[in-house]
Parts: structure tokens; sequence; C-alpha cells
């Protein structure tokens, strides 16, 4: 069975069992800068030196970052290790200035990639996520059945953002850029469901900007001290 035909099966098994809401967010990601841009603007103004990539795929992005080192981990192609993150974080013993998580886009493997992740971060290093931000509901489902793919990496960037021990953020640009600092949390989410794998689409559409702590390109300079 091809993909597309598989991906219109799942979507009406969906339509008829899963969660109906389907308004969408106005976000048009080609009005923002890439994830690329973001990255070497920070590693440029912070002066960082090392850089991890989760997920490299055809090095679309990794291929493109100046920096004195480069590790990228992906099972399947691009980087420069072949590994899953699961299996890097095993056997690492290196520190990073910047961490780029872009792997598997679950929840279960984002909150699992950001712990792994704060171990290995340098003093005034920063985790930065891919796919924050799905715009419809059909892009967050997993598994994948639709055309662009988030996954529900959001939840786990609700997840952080009730940590003490973390500061989180997401930048409007490119499907959505988690960033998050190993420092006090300034703006701890309070949140009654506690099972963040548990959480709706619909509760997402409508709190996004206090759940995701949402800030502009313009505003990342700020949030780095
Ligand atoms: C969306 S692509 C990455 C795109 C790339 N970072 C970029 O910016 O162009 C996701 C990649 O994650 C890889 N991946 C899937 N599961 C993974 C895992 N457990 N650990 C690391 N990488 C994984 C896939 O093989 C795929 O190449």
């Amino acid at each position: 069975m091809n993909q597309k035909y598989q991906f219109f099966l799942q979507r009406l098994f969906y339509y008829v069992y899963g969660e109906k809401f389907f308004k969408r967010l106005a976000y048009d990601w080609k009005n923002y800068p890439s994830r690329t841009q973001i990255i070497q603007k920070i590693i440029n103004q912070q002066k960082y030196k090392s850089y991890l990539e989760i997920g490299c795929d055809n090095d679309e992005n990794f291929s493109k970052i100046i920096v004195d080192k480069k590790t990228g981990i992906d099972p399947l192609k691009g980087g420069t290790l072949r590994m899953t993150s699961d299996k890097f974080f095993e056997k690492n013993n290196k520190n990073f200035d910047l961490i780029f998580l872009d792997g598997l886009h679950t929840y279960e493997q984002t909150i699992k990639d950001i712990d792994n992740s704060l171990r290995y971060l340098n003093i005034n290093g920063v985790i930065l996520i891919h796919d924050c931000l799905p715009i419809k509901i059909w892009n967050q489902i997993v598994p994948r059945m639709y055309g662009h793919w988030n996954g529900d990496v959001w939840k786990a960037i609700v997840h952080t953002r009730t940590y003490d021990h973390t500061d989180t953020y997401t930048c409007v640009a490119d499907h959505g850029i988690g960033i998050i600092f190993k420092r006090k949390n300034m703006n701890r989410l309070i949140i009654e469901e506690k099972d963040f794998k548990k959480l709706k689409f619909k509760h997402y559409y409508n709190n996004h900007k206090k759940f995701m702590n949402i800030i502009s390109y313009e505003e990342i300079e700020k949030i780095f001290y």
C-alpha cells in the first residue's frame, strides 16, 4: 500500500474515532525566519563552540551550521553518528553549547531527549526543539498520517513549562522552535492535567500562547542572560 493511501485510510479512521476539533492556527511559516537562521544567529551571538543535532535526515540544516565542533545523530541518514538518541545518550560523555532536538516527534521521546540533553548541556547553553507549534490537528496526531508531521512534541514543551529547573519558551518561527535553558523557571505553568500525553488539541489551540510561552524572533536576544 502506498503511503498516501495508507495516510488517507488512517485519517478516515481517526475522523470517526479521534478528537474532532478542526480549527487552525493562522501562522504562515514562510513569513518567518528558518530554524537554520535562528540556530546560527544564537551560535554567533553567544560565541558557542559545540553543536549537537538529534535527527538530521538529509542534513538540510546540519550541513549549513557553522561552528567549531558539530555532532549529528540519526539512525537512518545524515549527521555524523548512525544511532538513536537513546543509544547516543547512553554512551555520551561530552557536553554541548547548543543542542537541537529534531528526532522522533512523539511526546514520550521528546521529553526523554530533553531530560538527557539537560545532563549534557554546558552552563549558559541552550536546547532548541523543532516542530513545537502544529497548526492543525492533523499535523500533531501520533502516528503520522499527514504531510507535515509536528507530532505531539508540543506536549513535551507544556511538560517542561511545569519544571522548576528549566526556563522554556517557544519562538514563532519554522513550525515552532522550543527554547529551553537550564535555570530557574521564570514563568512556571500551572496546569491541572499532569498526564501530558492526554492533553487535547482543542486545549492547545485555545491556550497555546500561555502553554508554550510564545515569543517572537526579535525577542530571542532578550531571553539570553
Ligand atoms: C524531521 S527529520 C530531521 C530534519 C533535520 N533536523 C532538519 O532540520 O532538516 C527527523 C529525523 O529524525 C530521525 N529519527 C527518528 N527517530 C530517531 C531517534 N530515536 N533518534 C534520533 N533520530 C531519530 C529520522 O531518521 C529523521 O531523519
